[in-house]
């Protein structure tokens, strides 16, 4: 999960290399680095914390071959030594790593015996010296040193001698373009964004090697291939807060927009049409994602189990891959991914891919791993999305797949209702102070609900542990008699996701029982509702279709969270311990 960004250009690659770090700190920032290539040999740079701490050094430094790197820590805790890039300790290669070496234990201890003994307490650096004490040429090397490592990579690796920087990688991205500023390698494309007309996304049996105005690509045997490079698309303009302070914010507040590009882009129907196959003659269904995805995967297992007479599950993607999964020719699978690279997720498309079952991306990111493994896509649409914690991706995922099972259910449904889901999305983007407040002061927060409301507690509650570093947990409201109705105190809140009428006295009942342990209740409901005067109301426009009014029930939750985060005195963009993009198991 972390960022890695080199260039081979003009003296000023340091400096262009922080800029292409900036926009992968949503990879990680527990460190970052770079190493250069300089007259007096290989030096190197790191600090702990956000990749702002290198900027100094690298608008004041120069070098023609510079590797970068913004770290999520994995093996050794978020100091100085553990951070990237890792010198070899003949000081011949300097290495950055994302992924991780699982047999790294095991290595560490060869190197010992021969006398090699790490610095840090990272798998990457054991990496780098398994490559540095093998024979021949840093091609050699590398090869050799490959079939050693287990685990997931992309290596991006300063040779001295031969003034160039290798690139390699297994189940982690790495892209190479040919830019402005000189031959790039990097972890997403949007380092390219505006330097850039194409790119190559490296082939896992490749090795990269970028010399001065030289790019050449080997296979697994060493003999030079040819490149193949795909177009540059429009990434959108990331860096972007558009005046707000933080990303979160901002894309809070982009949901109503974001509705009206999918409801349009969904009305003509063809998007949905091309996937409208990928149902035929299926036996069930199985929707895969992590964290907020998955929370999307549960609202359309139960959305698609509604209009299609077949077995639709959810699953945590961690979990499934190694449940010993009963997956056929005849199961579908639907992974759902914001960022389309959560290793997770895509480890689960190879088992479907295995057993030549049909498979379908739910994604925002188009160039994605996810969208080159699956047979199918569902784009989003979302724009890209910065801050840690999902906001207009959830519902956007969500809007999708409700949007996918109108169409299965009736494919001449129209779009009526849905046409004025973006502007009754305005109308939630708001929070009272006085609740704001009472979460601010409350160590424990509950989220209840039940049916789709029941998903948006668990997403509610996913959200203000993620930023505010507040406990909270989402919790069917019919079952938190079971045992967990024990932990609400006098003062506890407890916030009640009322959308689905039916049940609607059902969850009243679950108010009244936490109530009269003291609880203070919030609702989220539609407007006209009547609930007992000493509740807190959060409401929200009326709907016909109580499925819409529950895709809008989450977004006062996600500003609650933002605001509450802000609140204490957090950067809700960056909390602790997290990353956007989750690269590694
Ligand atoms: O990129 P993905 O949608 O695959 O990411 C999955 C999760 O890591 C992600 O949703 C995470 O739970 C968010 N930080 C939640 O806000």
């Amino acid at each position: 999960m972390c960022g890695i960004a080199c260039l081979v250009g003009n003296k000023r690659a340091p400096e262009e290399c922080y800029n292409a770090l900036e926009k992968l700190e949503y990879r990680g920032y527990d460190s970052a680095g770079m190493a250069l290539l300089t007259k007096e040999g290989i030096v190197i740079h790191k600090k702990q914390g956000r990749v702002e701490n290198l900027k100094d050094f690298a608008f004041n430094s120069s070098s023609n071959i510079v590797i970068s790197h913004t770290r999520w820590a994995t093996h050794g805790e978020p100091n100085e030594i553990n951070a990237h890039p890792h010198i070899s300790q003949n000081k011949e290669l300097a290495l950055v790593h994302n992924g991780i070496i699982e047999n790294y234990k095991e290595l560490k201890e060869k190197l010992k015996e021969k006398g090699v003994n790490p610095v840090s307490q990272t798998d990457s650096e054991i990496a780098l010296e398994i490559i540095a004490e093998e024979e021949g040429t840093v091609l050699q090397k590398v090869k050799n040193a490959l079939k050693k490592l287990k685990g997931s990579y992309a290596f991006a690796i300063i040779d001295k001698k031969t003034k160039s920087i290798i690139g390699v990688r297994k189940n982690s991205p790495l892209y190479v373009a040919k830019t402005t500023k000189g031959i790039m390698l990097a972890s997403d494309i949007i380092c390219f964004n505006s330097l850039a007309d194409e790119y190559h996304l490296v082939q896992e049996n490749e090795i990269i090697q970028i010399s001065k105005g030289k790019l050449k690509i080997f296979d697994e045997n060493l003999k030079q291939v040819s490149i193949s490079f795909t177009k540059m698309m429009d990434v959108g303009h990331i860096a972007d807060k558009m005046g707000f302070e933080y990303f979160m914010e901002k894309e809070i507040r982009e949901i109503p927009a974001v509705i009206k590009r999918i409801v349009s882009n969904y009305q003509d129907k063809k998007i949905i049409k091309e996937v409208v196959p990928f149902f035929n003659d299926i036996e069930k269904i199985v929707l895969i994602g992590c964290g907020t995805a998955y929370h999307a995967c549960m609202y359309g297992a139960k959305l698609l189990s509604s209009v299609l007479n077949i077995d639709c599950n959810a699953y945590i993607a961690s979990e499934y891959k190694y449940s010993k999964p009963i997956i056929s020719e005849k199961t579908l699978g639907i992974f759902v991914s914001q960022s389309g690279e959560t290793a997770d997720t895509l480890g689960c498309i190879n088992l479907f891919k295995e057993k030549g079952a049909k498979t379908l991306a739910v994604t925002n990111v188009l160039h994605s791993a996810i969208v080159n493994m699956c047979d199918g896509k569902l784009p989003v649409f979302a724009g890209a999305e910065i801050g840690v914690a999902s906001t207009k991706a959830y519902v956007a995922q969500i809007l999708v797949l409700y949007l996918l099972s109108k169409h299965l259910e009736n494919p001449d449904y129209e779009l009526i209702e849905e046409l004025t889901l973006a502007d009754k999305s305005k109308q939630v983007i708001k929070i009272d102070k006085e609740i704001v407040e009472l979460i601010k002061a409350s160590s424990k927060v509950f989220y209840i609900g039940r049916g789709y409301d029941s998903i948006s507690s668990l997403e509610g509650a996913l959200k203000l542990k993620e930023i505010a570093y507040i406990s909270a947990e989402g919790y069917p409201a019919g079952e938190l008699k079971h045992g967990t109705i024990a932990l609400i105190e006098k003062g506890t809140p407890v916030i009640v996701f009322a959308t689905e009428k039916k049940l609607f006295e059902k969850t009243m009942s679950a108010c009244e029982e936490v109530c009269s342990r003291g609880a203070k209740v919030i609702v989220v409901c539609a407007k006209d509702t009547k609930i007992r005067d000493e509740f807190y109301k959060i409401e929200l426009p009326s709907c016909e279709n109580e499925e819409l009014e529950s895709i809008l029930s989450i977004i006062p939750l996600q500003l609650l969270a933002f605001e509450v985060s802000k609140g204490l005195g957090y950067n809700p963009d960056k909390p602790r311990n997290l990353a956007k993009s989750v690269t590694v198991e």
